[in-house]
């Protein structure tokens, strides 16, 4: 028992943030991108896996899109414990409802300059939805609240999709600006970016996303995964089983490599289809059955996890007190460092001693 605590102080556990917006069901991209990275850490960091509500708003606020946050972030968590998160290792909880993200977030503002945000070119990527006139403040913003998000479980490690690179990048910024203008407050986070890269539509489009239509959920049942394998984009100049046919860069092969554990098989489907010698249906029929053991006992999950729909509520609303309870810890020492709390402090303590004063004079 001793010894079990010697080791706990001795070695502090590192911590990992990270996190998505609810965009609802999740895809094979968010599978490749992260989710296999946190799922395989969990047990060797502390993780907070944030639903980044606040983050959606930049782009998407309206009353009816906030309506959706509630059965998006639902579904997103069925998703992530349908995929191996373990909500007794990890805190799942709502930005929204975290009120030091939005305190840490005015405080960073101060801490980056407008032209290092403008550079960025995910902010290109995202202003495209708006134009650009109509940008708001808060989508310069973005990678800022990023930031805070990272940074108010003081996490060590984020591992993130290539394209959110950029903000950890800046993230790393703000906490060393923080550091060297106050007090050594922030470990400076890195990124971990999947050597995979990101995963290809079935469309043959660079990204797999809901938004292209180009996505297979997790969710997808086998008839529907099947049927979009069939659709799925191949090598356009192989119009006839016998013409040889491009391995490389051909997204049937890219996710043969990445989710059909039979590389013998593999191995023998890509020498054929360079040769000429195999028909894209085989290769289609192989894949399909390859995702579909690859996604059931996904599914199977996700059908014992939604038998039970109270469940879900509760790993967030748990999650959320506690990263409420840590978050209050980092705003301590942030306002400490920064002075803020020393300025209060003074004001309330000459208020509070004149009330008495004056008090006891009355009285
Ligand atoms: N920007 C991420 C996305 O592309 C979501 C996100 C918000 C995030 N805050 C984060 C990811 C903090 C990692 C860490 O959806």
């Amino acid at each position: 028992m001793l010894f079990f605590g010697v080791m706990i102080m001795s070695t502090p556990t590192k911590r990992i943030l990270t996190g998505d917006r609810p965009t609802g069901r999740l895809h094979l991209g968010h599978y490749v991108g992260s989710i296999r990275a946190r799922v395989a850490l969990q047990h060797e960091y502390e993780t907070f896996l944030l639903i980044a509500d606040l983050h959606m708003l930049t782009t998407k606020n309206t009353r009816e899109d906030i309506q959706q946050i509630d059965e998006n972030a639902r579904q997103m968590v069925i998703d992530y414990l349908a995929c191996g998160i373990d909500p007794s290792l990890v805190t799942i909880y709502l930005q929204s409802a975290v009120h030091e993200t939005y305190e840490l977030n005015t405080l960073f503002q101060n801490l980056v300059t407008v032209p290092r945000l403008e550079r960025l070119p995910s902010l290109k990527d995202m202003a495209r939805a708006a134009h650009k006139e109509e940008m708001p403040y808060g989508l310069l913003g973005y990678p800022v609240l990023q930031a805070a998000d990272i940074l108010l479980p003081r996490a060590h490690l984020v591992p993130v999709g290539k394209d959110n690179l950029a903000h950890v990048e800046i993230t790393r910024e703000i906490a060393r600006r923080f550091n060297r203008m106050y007090d050594e407050v922030f470990p400076i986070p890195e990124a971990l970016v999947p050597e995979t890269g990101t995963l290809v539509g079935i469309d043959g489009q660079a990204k797999m996303s809901k938004s292209l239509g180009n996505a297979i959920l997790l969710s997808d049942d086998a008839k529907t995964v099947r049927k979009k394998v069939f659709r799925m984009y191949t090598d356009p100049n192989r119009i006839h089983a016998h013409i040889p046919g491009r391995v490389e860069g051909n997204p049937v092969f890219i996710y043969h490599d990445v989710f059909n554990p039979n590389k013998a098989e593999v191995e023998d489907l890509k020498a054929r289809y360079r040769a000429g010698k195999v028909g894209d249906v085989e290769v289609k029929e192989k894949l399909a059955k390859a995702l579909n053991d690859f996604l059931d006992p996904i599914r199977e999950r996700r059908a014992a996890i939604e038998a039970d729909s109270g469940f879900v509520d509760e790993v967030i609303y748990q999650g959320t007190l506690r990263t409420r309870e840590e978050a209050r810890q980092t705003l301590i020492l942030v306002k400490k460092a920064m002075g803020l709390t020393g300025v209060w402090n003074r004001i309330s303590r000459r208020a509070e001693r004149r009330r008495k004063r004056l008090a006891k004079a009355a009285g």
